[in-house]
């Protein structure tokens, strides 16, 4: 009897099963993007669409990327939004490969050459020239990559700028926030299906439950069982349940303890306030002042240093001189005081670092360690500087040898003994001694 009850009870838990694994499967699938993508346009018009953006290296994407936030984000958004020029979405559907390079290389030269379209945009949007740039066709292509991603393709122009100047990788970003909202989804689905589950087992059971307690056939020992409360003091006193929980929580103890050790000393992002509003963004970015007109030693030696009041002076003593920032810096002067800068980048007494042998011996570029500076209103800590971090790009980056009579018989001689690229690494960069007293 109770057997047949049971396999009653299975089948409509199998059946149940079934029904919320189609159903959510159905879901799934009609919730891909991909899948709603390719259904809706044609054929040709996909394969249009891939050919120049979807499907390109990131790598390439992100060079266009940054093209574009550099030179046209001021102008055009990489969706469809006009902000001075059309919103460049879909502009590879538009023009054609080589219209574009040459609008972007120089349009007023394509306007005079008679062409229809370059005529037509230029009289659309009131005949504003556009400015020209000496781009190579691959970066050019990049910028045609980046924008037919779609990366940046919703917000408007003012969304691209403002991401622009946090300096992050937005694709990245981006890509694990799509996921991530796609998880979300996923998740609260498969809850409401768990509850859906109990509260029909549940059911089941009270309903079982009571048939049972009719039947006349069960003995004594059948009716404790049926009748049989759920104990949770039983549970609550198992020690294998106890055992699992304390292990449990000693794991995420040990991981939140571990994160948090690692951590120690990583000022990644640091972003003191600054007694004056100084503004890179404005001054090696707008103004492009070079980066050595106020870090004067930084090509010659170790320290980069920061800018004595008197630098300021060569040109605020006229600039803005009503600002009251500005006088802060006559204040600074007049009390004979330095301004009280707070310092960012610090490494530990421990180690030892050079700029000079970074910057005028290997050329490595300060936005390398010190990411986009030129569009940061108030600077910020980019790379974690650990050591870790030090010793990546020492094992990646080949000595940069030429003309520089220092290296010529080392050269050699690694040439004579490895085949590999004579990089910092080759060379000593991970001894300990380099960088530790
Ligand atoms: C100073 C503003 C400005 C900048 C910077 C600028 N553009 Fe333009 N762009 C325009 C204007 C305005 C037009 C409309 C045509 C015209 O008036 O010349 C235009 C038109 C275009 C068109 C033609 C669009 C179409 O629908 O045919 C393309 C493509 C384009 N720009 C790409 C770029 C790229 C790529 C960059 C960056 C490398 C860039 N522009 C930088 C102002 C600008
Ligand atoms: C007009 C002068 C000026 C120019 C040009 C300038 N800086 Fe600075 N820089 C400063 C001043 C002042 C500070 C200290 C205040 C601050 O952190 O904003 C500073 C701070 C910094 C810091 C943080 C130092 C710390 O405390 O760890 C870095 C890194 C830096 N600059 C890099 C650059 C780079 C790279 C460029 C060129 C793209 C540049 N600076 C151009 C004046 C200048
Ligand atoms: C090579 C010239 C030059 C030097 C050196 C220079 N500045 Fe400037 N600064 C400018 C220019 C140009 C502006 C923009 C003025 C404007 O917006 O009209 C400016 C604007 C500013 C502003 C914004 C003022 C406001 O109220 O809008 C501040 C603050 C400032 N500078 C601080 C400094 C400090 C601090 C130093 C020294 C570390 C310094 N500047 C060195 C050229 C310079
Ligand atoms: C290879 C990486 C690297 C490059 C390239 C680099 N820096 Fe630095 N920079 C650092 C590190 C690391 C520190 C922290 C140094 C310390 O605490 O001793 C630092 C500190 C600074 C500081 C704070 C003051 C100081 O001297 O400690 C300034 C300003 C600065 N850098 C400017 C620049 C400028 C300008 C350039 C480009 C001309 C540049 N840096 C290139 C890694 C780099
Ligand atoms: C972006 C890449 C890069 C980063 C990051 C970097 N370095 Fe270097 N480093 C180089 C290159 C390239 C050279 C080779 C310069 C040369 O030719 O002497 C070098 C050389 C050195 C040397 C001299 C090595 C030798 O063989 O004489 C020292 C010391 C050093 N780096 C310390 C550091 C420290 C400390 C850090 C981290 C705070 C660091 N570097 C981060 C690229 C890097
Ligand atoms: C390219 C430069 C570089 C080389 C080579 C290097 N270190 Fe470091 N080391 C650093 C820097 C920078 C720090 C400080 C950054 C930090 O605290 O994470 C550091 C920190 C340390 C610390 C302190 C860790 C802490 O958390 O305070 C120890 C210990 C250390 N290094 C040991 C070594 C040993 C052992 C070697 C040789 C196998 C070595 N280092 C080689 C750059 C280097």
């Amino acid at each position: 009897m109770i057997s047949c009850i049971l396999k009653a009870k299975h089948k409509f838990l199998i059946a149940l099963l079934f029904a919320v694994t189609a159903s959510f499967g159905a879901w799934a699938q009609a919730s891909d993007p991909a899948n709603v993508a390719t259904k809706g346009v044609e054929p040709e018009a996909t394969a249009a669409a891939s050919e120049p953006g979807a499907g390109a290296d990131p790598a390439v994407i992100s060079a266009g990327q940054a093209l574009f936030r550099n030179n046209c984000a001021a102008c055009h958004s990489a969706g469809s939004e006009v902000v001075v020029g059309p919103g460049l979405q879909g502009m590879s559907q538009r023009r054609n490969e080589a219209w574009l390079i040459s609008w972007i290389k120089n349009s007023q030269a394509l306007i005079q050459s008679g062409d229809a379209d370059a005529i037509a945009v230029y009289e659309q949007y009131n005949k504003q020239a556009m400015p020209s740039f000496a781009f190579s066709d691959d970066e050019v292509k990049s910028i045609i990559a980046y924008v037919e991603s779609g990366v940046d393709a919703a917000p408007a122009g003012g969304t691209a700028t403002a991401a622009a100047a946090d300096g992050s990788q937005p694709i990245g970003d981006q890509a694990i926030g799509a996921i991530g909202g796609y998880l979300d989804i996923i998740l609260v689905v498969l809850i409401v299906v768990l509850i859906v589950l109990v509260v029909t087992l549940l059911l089941i059971s009270s309903i079982l439950k009571n048939y049972l307690n009719k039947n006349k056939q069960l003995d004594e020992y059948d009716h404790e069982i049926v009748n049989q409360r759920f104990d949770f003091s039983k549970v609550y006193k198992s020690s294998a349940v106890r055992t699992i929980v304390a292990l449990i929580f000693v794991v995420v103890l040990i991981d939140l303890g571990l994160d948090k050790a690692m951590g120690i000393g990583i000022q990644q992002g640091y972003q003191p306030r600054q007694p004056i509003a100084f503004s890179h963004a404005l001054h090696a970015g707008e103004h492009e002042i070079n980066c050595n007109y106020c870090h004067t030693t930084v090509y010659e030696s170790k320290n980069a240093s920061i800018p004595s009041a008197n630098i300021c002076m060569n040109c605020h003593s006229q600039i803005k001189t009503e600002s009251q920032e500005i006088q802060k810096i006559y204040r600074a002067l007049e009390r004979n005081k330095p301004i009280e800068w707070v310092r960012i980048h610090n490494l530990p007494d421990l180690a030892y670092f050079n700029h000079a042998q970074h910057t005028q011996v290997a050329g490595v570029e300060c936005q390398t360690c010190h990411g986009p500076i030129q569009e940061m209103d108030v600077v910020y800590q980019y790379a974690p500087l650990t050591m870790g971090w030090c010793i990546d790009c020492h094992r990646e980056t080949p000595l940069n040898t030429k003309g520089n009579g220092y290296y010529d018989n080392l050269v050699k001689l690694h040439e004579a003994s490895s085949k590999g690229a004579f990089t910092v690494a080759s060379n000593g960069g991970t001894e300990c001694s380099k960088c530790h007293y």
